[in-house]
């Protein structure tokens, strides 16, 4: 096989959703067997070109060839047919039915006038599933499983299907470093098989270990290909966002000393997929503490239990010195605790509605005391969340549905930031938010806890731990494996403690 044979060529590729060009006449090529990334921003136009690619949507112009032939997709299943799987950034599966029954939903081993050979469709999955070293069992049904462990799902289910090309939309958005480790591992393999995979990501750092080129679109059009061995970081972001980021230390010697403003004691939690025992912490006015720790080690279902999602069974939280009863989230929120969750689709955005409305939507809901929004001050609302947290959207008036998949997910950010709770539970608050928002959602979130709030932070990213936190308490098994101060913390330390408690 000839090394430098292209086997997907990008001629012009435009795309038009109303007034918004999305693909502005991008043209490269992907190799026969390599890894080739695709970087850009939120919005950038990265999963309106794989859809393209994978059938999903018809391109207005240009040209896609696959192995020197021009193909134009009607649907999926055209793509699949010359050998394109692909694992979409929202999962398109279904949460009644059962991981086996996913993994091989639309094409089940059957014993033929339709009825679905349930043996073959477990052993097959058991099988895949094994390969991809997931202990995940076939008959569990998708609603059970954690973000992570659905995105694992779906990597199993393109897979399953005989494909040469495949594509990753973000794969690792909702998945730890433990479990990217294993899908790189399989991708490697696949790869050294002879498999071609595109893979869009937000984590450069994945850019490196896995790919061999990289594609950067900015703003719908085609910026360079790289050789990632001949690259670095910086000339990637660079690319990228078209302007420098800035990196902002955190001052961490002021803000604080106003006293203790969440104490949890004892918390025992038993019916959640993660037993939680015993735990104990605090986060003082204006601190930042993150609770680290592998994904299934509890650290969300402490967050959940706080904000009165989760049944305490013992243990005692107080606020402000004072004894709290949450025992539902609305007993949390008259405490002044906002929390924005992992799973940021099923939290309600409602897609079909404005981003305005969605943003201005919690305060209409938890506010109302204060009277109802005006519709000015819901767009200035909206216009300066947009600007705080970089929102890509053609107007406030524009619906969340046809946002990027980052820009969603900055609207759920938004319409709980913009609330200035006392204490803020953010889970994964950066989740598949690209390099440059997520530095500035950064510096919002030490800009809120330098005004004084208090924010308890879930996040597998190390990185955003240690910029964040000013103390860190790290969960092994649903219970508190150790405490680092800042001064104390690095990857290695917390990872110690993740794997090996104290
Ligand atoms: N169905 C749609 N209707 C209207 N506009 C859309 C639609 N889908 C995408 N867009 C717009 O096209 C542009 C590119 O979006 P796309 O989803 O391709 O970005 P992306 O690079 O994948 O971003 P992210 O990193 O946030 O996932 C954005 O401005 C987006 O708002
Ligand atoms: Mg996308």
């Amino acid at each position: 096989m000839n090394a430098d044979s292209i086997i997907i060529r990008f001629e012009n590729i435009t795309k038009r959703f109303g007034g918004t060009i999305a693909l502005d006449g991008v043209s490269f090529s992907v190799r026969q067997g390599e890894i080739h990334a695709v970087l850009g921003e939120n919005g950038a136009g990265k999963s309106t070109l794989m859809r393209i690619l994978s059938g999903v949507l018809p391109k207005d112009d240009g040209r896609l060839l696959v192995a020197g032939e021009e193909k134009h997709f009607r649907t999926p299943i055209d793509a699949q047919q010359v050998g394109i799987s692909t694992v979409y950034q929202e999962p398109y599966l279904a949460p009644h039915m059962t991981v086996a029954e996913n993994v091989f939903l639309g094409r089940e081993p059957s014993h033929g006038l339709g009825i679905v050979d349930f043996a073959s469709l477990n052993s097959q999955t058991r099988e895949i599933l094994s390969r991809l070293e997931l202990s995940i069992n076939p008959t569990t049904r998708l609603l059970e499983l954690s973000p992570a462990e659905v995105q694992l799902v779906q990597i199993a289910r393109a897979l399953a299907s005989s494909s040469n090309i495949l594509i990753l939309d973000e794969p690792t958005a909702s998945i730890t470093e433990h479990e990217s480790d294993i899908l790189f591992g399989l991708l490697k393999k696949l790869n050294a098989g002879g498999l071609t995979i595109i893979y869009v990501s937000h984590r450069l750092k994945e850019i490196f270990d896995l790919c061999h080129r990289a594609t950067v679109l900015r703003d719908g059009k085609f910026i360079n290909t790289v050789d990632v061995a001949s690259s670095d970081e910086d000339k990637m972001i660079g690319m990228m966002v078209g302007r420098e980021i800035v990196h902002h230390e955190r001052g961490r010697e002021k803000a604080r000393g106003g006293g203790i403003r969440l104490e949890v004691r004892g918390l025992c939690v038993s019916d959640a997929p993660v037993r939680v025992n015993n735990v104990s912490f605090h986060v003082q006015k204006g601190e930042i503490v993150a609770l680290a720790g592998l994904v299934g080690s509890g650290r969300s279902e402490v967050a959940k239990a706080v904000f009165g999602l989760n049944r305490i069974d013992a243990g005692s939280i107080e606020v402000d010195g004072k004894p709290a009863r949450i025992r539902h989230s609305r007993d949390a929120i008259r405490l002044g605790i906002a929390f924005v969750p992992e799973d940021r689709k099923d939290e309600g955005l409602i897609s079909i509605q404005s981003l305005k409305h969605n943003i201005s939507l919690t305060g209409l809901r938890l506010l109302s005391r204060f009277g109802f929004l005006q519709g000015s001050a819901e767009t200035d609302l909206a216009r300066s969340s947009s600007a705080q947290l970089s929102i890509k959207a053609s107007s406030e008036e524009a619906e969340v549905a046809t946002l990027s998949g980052g820009n969603q997910q900055k609207v759920v950010l938004a319409k709980w930031l913009w609330l200035k709770p006392s204490i803020l539970i953010l889970d994964e608050p950066t989740r598949g938010i690209d390099v440059g928002a997520k530095a500035e959602i950064h510096t919002l979130i030490r800009n809120l806890a330098a005004e004084g709030m208090s924010v308890l932070l879930v996040s597998s990213e190390l990185p955003e731990v240690l910029a964040l936190a000013d103390r860190i308490y790290v969960m092994r098994d649903g219970t508190i494996a150790g405490e680092l101060q800042w001064s104390q913390a690095s990857q290695e330390a917390i990872m110690k403690l993740a794997a090996l408690g104290n």
